[in-house]
C-alpha cells in the first residue's frame, strides 16, 4: 500500500510519519518539499504530486491554523484550508485514493452546553472556522471515499503548546489569569494519528465507514481547568513553581480579547467514531500526564 501525506511537519504531520509508516510505502511532503509539489498556497499544482504518487491513501494534515491571522489574510487561509483540500479530493477520486482531512471545533457557532453531534447545524464565528468548514465540504463533495475527523485543541510534545506555555508563566509568576467560559477537550497529535491509522486499515476493508467523524480526548474541561491540571502535575513531578492549582484566577474570554471569535462551547460528542470504529478514546488528562511525563 501506498500513502501520501501533507504537513508532514506539522503537529499531527509529524505523528503520522510514526503512525502511518506500518501501513506500507509513506512519501511525506511539507510546504517547501522539493521533488514533489507540496504547497497549499498553490492549490492547481497538487493534482500533478497526487498522480505521480498515485498513493491508495492521501493524509492531509497541511493547513492554516493560525487562527488570529487568518482573520487578516482570509484569501491566503481559504487557499490552504478550502482550495487546495478541495483540488487534493478531486484528484484522489480520480485515482480512487481514500482521502483522509481534519477539520475543527470551529465550525460551530458554540451555543449551548450540549456535545456536538457531526449532524448538528454548523456556524463558525471566524474566518479559521469558515474556511475549515468550506474545506471539509469540498473534500466530502468530490471525494466519495473520505474520512473527516473533526477535533478540537490540539497539543503535541513537539514543539511549542499551550502546558508549556502555563508551566513557564508558573515558574516566572505567583498568579495566572486563564480563561473559564470556553468547554472543550485537550487532543493529543498522538491520539490523533493512531486514530486515523487504525481508521484507515479500517475502511479500506468496509468502506461504508467512510464519513465524517469527530474525534477529541475524553472528558471536558475549560482552559482554566486545563492549566490547572498542568500545574498540578508539574508539582507532583517535583517541578518548582511558584503557582499553585489555586492560583490560576478564571476569567471570561472578554478578558483575552483576540481578532477571531472562539467558540463557548466545543464539546464534541464522539459517539459517531466509538461506535463505529469500537475503540476507546482517553480521557484528556491521560494524554496531556504523558506529554508532560516526556517534556518534563
Ligand atoms: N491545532 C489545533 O488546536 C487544531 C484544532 C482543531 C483542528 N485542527 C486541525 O488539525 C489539523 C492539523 O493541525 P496541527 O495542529 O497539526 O497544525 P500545525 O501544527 O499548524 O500544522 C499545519 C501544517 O501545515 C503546514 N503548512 C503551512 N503552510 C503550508 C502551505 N502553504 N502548504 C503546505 N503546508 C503548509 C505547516 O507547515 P509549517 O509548520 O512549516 O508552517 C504545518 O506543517 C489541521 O487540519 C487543523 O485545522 C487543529
Amino acid at each position: 500500500m501506498k500513502v501520501l501525506l501533507f504537513g508532514k511537519g506539522g503537529q499531527v504531520g509529524w505523528e503520522l510519519q510514526r503512525s502511518l509508516a506500518p501501513l506500507g510505502e509513506l512519501v511525506a511532503l511539507d510546504f517547501d518539499s522539493t521533488e514533489l509539489h507540496g504547497d497549499f498556497s498553490r492549490p492547481e499544482a497538487l493534482a500533478a504530486t497526487v498522480e505521480a504518487v498515485r498513493p491508495d491513501v492521501i493524509v492531509n494534515a497541511a493547513a492554516h491554523t493560525a487562527v488570529d491571522k487568518a482573520e487578516s489574510e482570509p484569501d491566503f487561509a481559504r487557499a490552504l484550508n478550502a482550495t487546495a483540500p478541495g483540488v487534493v479530493a478531486q484528484a484522489a477520486q480520480r485515482i480512487g485514493a481514500l482521502m483522509v482531512h481534519y477539520s475543527t471545533d470551529y465550525v460551530f457557532d458554540g451555543s449551548g452546553e450540549t456535545p456536538w453531534r457531526e449532524d448538528d447545524a454548523t456556524g463558525p464565528l471566524s474566518v479559521y472556522g469558515a474556511t475549515k468548514l468550506e474545506g471539509e465540504q469540498l473534500v466530502a463533495a468530490h471525494c466519495a471515499r473520505h474520512l473527516i475527523f473533526r477535533t478540537s485543541w490540539v497539543y503535541a510534545a513537539r514543539g511549542g503548546n499551550f502546558p508549556k506555555t502555563m508551566l513557564r508563566l508558573a515558574k516566572e509568576r505567583e498568579r495566572l489569569t486563564v480563561i473559564d467560559d470556553q468547554w472543550g477537550a485537550p487532543t493529543g497529535a498522538e491520539l490523533l494519528a493512531d486514530v486515523t491509522a487504525l481508521a484507515i486499515r479500517e475502511t479500506l476493508r468496509d468502506p461504508a465507514k467512510a464519513g465524517l467523524y469527530h474525534l477529541v480526548a475524553g472528558g471536558t474541561t475549560t482552559w482554566n481547568g486545563y492549566a490547572r491540571f498542568v500545574v498540578e502535575e508539574a508539582l507532583r513531578r517535583g517541578v518548582e513553581l511558584k503557582t499553585t492549582p489555586d492560583a490560576v484566577e478564571a476569567v471570561p474570554t472578554s478578558a483575552f480579547p483576540t481578532p477571531a471569535r472562539r467558540p463557548h462551547n466545543s464539546r464534541l460528542d464522539t459517539s459517531r467514531i466509538r461506535n463505529t470504529f469500537g475503540i476507546e478514546l482517553p480521557h484528556w488528562q491521560t494524554g496531556v500526564a504523558r506529554m508532560l511525563a516526556e517534556t518534563l
